[in-house]
């Protein structure tokens, strides 16, 4: 068949492990060392007309929404251009007015949301490029769009998005390069972003090896009736993610949160039953998010910390400790959501649930 399991119990699980691959697939032949750039077939237009786009809008369903808001951080970061993320199904209604020289991107495995379909079709309609971010060649949202961006992943068969997302935002990644070099962005820079988007599927792989920890982690908290996901910067559409994971395939009641923003409200949630999911990797909020998860801690709330590898100051807060390999900020989210994946799927196993196909939810959305 198209896809099979290849000796894994789940799709959900081969697909968590076919991320190195995937990664590896999406960067095939679009990573240009001699001009320190990136290298797309399908966008139908040129650099002169990219040149003049003075705002970004990504817009996109569920997981494909999170990774739009990594993509906000990345093109905003390398590339400079002023980007809005909408939910689709909010877009199309909402008729917001949009200035001349703007790009759309519609972010999208399956191609076929209804609602992201319908907000491509509504921006082009008011006479903006539409471009499609998504895995199923073919799909309408691909015939739809002006041009776009194949991610190459393969058949994603989990209802439960995870290779999708992590090839989403290396197309972003990828995306702000391109972006960024055809404006400001130096040629030094271009050349190490490039080595940082090579080092990644390594990084993945390497993050990979967590499982059996993050299982006996699953176990620990596999009764709990809520759970937080905490992270700022990259790292909060990061949390989000492992949020929709959570409350997708297990069942649990999960929030993300920018987790500066906790003590506006959420921490109220915190008690002894609740346990929180800090992302905290070594980069520019870390000694932030630092004191945002003793806040956590001193209110007797349990800390599960997804920290760089070697970081004792995080092992004396927190309760339980996931390491992955330290990658550059902007790759964080790709790197990261790898633990928060296989803490779902083990918590959504031990809980008796049907990974592959949980309740109430289908692999594409064709309705709005
Ligand atoms: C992800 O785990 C979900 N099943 C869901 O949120 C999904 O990402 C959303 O429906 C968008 O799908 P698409 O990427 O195929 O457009």
């Amino acid at each position: 068949g198209e896809a099979s399991l290849e000796g894994f119990d789940h799709y959900m699980l081969k697909e968590i492990y076919e991320q190195p691959e995937a990664l590896r697939n999406a960067m095939r032949g679009r990573l240009d060392d001699e001009n320190a750039t990136a290298v797309f077939g399908g966008l139908n237009l040129t650099p002169q007309q990219l040149r003049t786009v003075e705002r970004i809008i990504l817009t996109g369903c569920g997981t494909s929404w999170h990774s739009a808001l990594v993509g906000e951080y990345l093109i905003e970061d390398l590339a400079r251009i002023p980007v809005n993320v909408e939910y689709a199904s909010e877009l199309r209604y909402r008729n917001p007015p949009i200035e001349n020289n703007t790009l759309v991107f519609g972010i999208t495995q399956s191609g076929e949301t209804a609602d992201t379909l319908a907000a491509l079709r509504e921006t082009k309609r008011k006479g903006h490029r539409a471009l499609a971010v998504c895995n199923v060649v073919g799909s309408s949202i691909a015939q739809a769009a002006d041009g776009g961006v194949y991610l190459h992943a393969g058949p994603e068969i989990g209802v439960a998005s995870t290779k999708a997302f992590t090839s989403q935002c290396c197309v972003l990644a990828m995306l702000a390069l391109y972006f960024g070099r055809l404006r400001h962005l130096s040629f030094e820079s271009g050349k190490s972003i490039i080595e940082d988007l090579r080092q990644l599927p390594n990084a993945v792989q390497q993050a990979l090896t967590c499982n059996e920890q993050v299982r006996d982690v699953a176990k620990k908290y596999q009764n709990a009736s809520t759970v937080l996901y905490l992270g700022r910067q990259y790292n909060f559409p990061t949390a989000l993610e492992g949020a929709l994971k959570l409350k997708e395939i297990s069942y649990i009641h999960a929030e993300g949160y920018p987790a500066a923003e906790m003590k506006h409200g959420p921490i109220a949630l915190v008690d002894e039953e609740t346990p929180s999911v800090f992302i905290i990797p070594r980069g520019t909020t870390y000694d932030k998010v630092m004191s945002n998860m003793e806040e956590v801690k001193a209110r007797g709330g349990p800390v599960i910390a997804l920290a760089s590898e070697d970081d004792p100051q995080v092992r004396a807060v927190a309760d339980d400790v996931i390491a992955v390999p330290q990658v550059t900020e902007f790759l964080q989210p790709i790197v990261n959501v790898v633990p928060l994946q296989l803490l779902s799927y083990h918590i959504a196993l031990l809980r008796g649930c049907d990974v592959d196909k949980p309740r109430n939810l289908a692999k594409s959305v064709t309705v709005e």
